[in-house]
């Protein structure tokens, strides 16, 4: 979130009163140094940037002010008492700027989300890094985070790992839910010269007899620590339930194997408790956007050529790799699983 204040100078090369009582106020609320830029409009320069703004928003006096929330979302506002509400409700849900560079002990943290709700370890973890926690999605238990997500109001981001090989039902899904959420959602590709280096050398299908480490490695093991580098925390739907490699999945943890943009990153699972039941029992009450793959038999969905339908005595994820030994059904995103 960005905010601009124009403010008009007249021709004595003063401000305008009605700037200065503005000015007066937000600093009187304690909201000054929430404008990022002062820009100024200088009386009889239609050429100075406040002009220009003013003529590109349709504003004829100053002050005014702009937010600007996200891409292609930007709020004007001509009152200043407007603004400072506004910029109040708004900052409610920001996370906290002191918070985020106090320690994090997450083993007592742990301790206090033995028991917590989804929910209630979701709006912890946004509330405190916002925007620079990003929920990784591909399936049905991170829509259920992102509707999680969306419905108390907090900043998150979301990628997604494009690996190229996904079904042509998932680019759908994963579009239905941009547009259902109305959010950004940040499409990771493999490295242009890695993968045709390795197609090049071994084809599309070297998983079928050398195992997936390799393709995976090159198509979503890169491009997720790239993504990670750009945050401080992210958020998994992985479930203890769902493998025995996840048996003890954490809800809070430091990433073992990736770093963020400072550093150390906090790794966030907050369904670890949550049965697969229960993520369709969300989705069918708060009617959460679904991969309609799931209708034809399939329940843990990859990489097209490494998924297929499971029958109804089998794990859920006996269709992923299934040519591998279940211990090693893990594509590297969550390597500490792994070994
Ligand atoms: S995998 O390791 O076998 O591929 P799985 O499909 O069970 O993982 O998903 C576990 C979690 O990893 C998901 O809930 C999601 O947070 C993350 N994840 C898996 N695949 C992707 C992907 N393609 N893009 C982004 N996140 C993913
Ligand atoms: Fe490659 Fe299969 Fe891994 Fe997808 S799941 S990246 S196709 S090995």
């Amino acid at each position: 979130m960005k905010i601009t204040m124009v403010k008009k100078r007249l021709a004595d090369g003063e401000p305008c009163e009605k700037c200065q009582q503005a000015e007066h106020l937000l600093r009187e609320r304690g909201l000054w140094d929430t404008i990022d830029y002062v820009v100024w409009a200088e009386e009889g320069d239609p050429e100075s940037p406040g002009m220009l703004l003013a003529a590109e928003h349709k504003v004829k006096i100053a002050p005014f002010f702009l937010i600007h929330i996200k891409k292609g979302e930007t709020l004007l506002f001509r009152s200043a008492l407007r603004f400072a509400k506004e910029v109040e409700k708004l900052k409610a849900n920001q996370p906290n700027k002191e918070l985020l560079d106090t320690a994090i002990d997450v083993d007592a943290l742990s301790t206090e989300f033995a028991e917590a709700s989804p929910q209630q370890v979701v709006k912890w973890i946004l509330g405190r890094f916002g925007e620079t926690c990003a929920i990784a999605f591909s399936g049905a238990e991170d829509v259920v985070l992102i509707d999680m997500a969306a419905r108390f109001g907090l900043d998150f981001s979301v990628f997604c790992l494009d690996t190229g090989r996904l079904h042509p039902e998932t680019y759908q899904f994963i579009d239905k839910v941009r547009k259902h959420y109305d959010i950004e959602i940040r499409l990771m590709s493999p490295d242009a010269q890695a993968l045709e280096a390795f197609v090049l050398e071994k084809g599309l299908f070297s998983f079928y007899e050398d195992g997936h480490k390799e393709c995976c490695g090159i198509r979503k093991v890169a491009p997720l620590r790239r993504a990670l580098s750009s945050y401080r925390a992210w958020i998994t739907g992985q479930r203890r339930d769902q493998s025995p490699t996840r048996a003890e999945v954490e809800k809070l943890q430091w990433d073992p194997a990736f770093e963020g943009v400072d550093g150390p990153l906090l790794k966030c699972n907050p369904l670890a408790q949550w049965t697969s039941a229960q993520v369709w029992q969300y989705i069918q009450q708060y009617e959460v956007p679904y991969n309609p793959l799931h209708e034809k038999g399939f329940i843990s969905i990859g990489c097209e050529p490494c998924t297929r339908t499971v029958r109804p005595n089998e794990h859920e994820r006996a269709g992923r790799w299934w040519w591998e030994e279940s211990t090693k059904r893990e594509c590297g995103l969550h390597v500490a699983e792994d070994e």
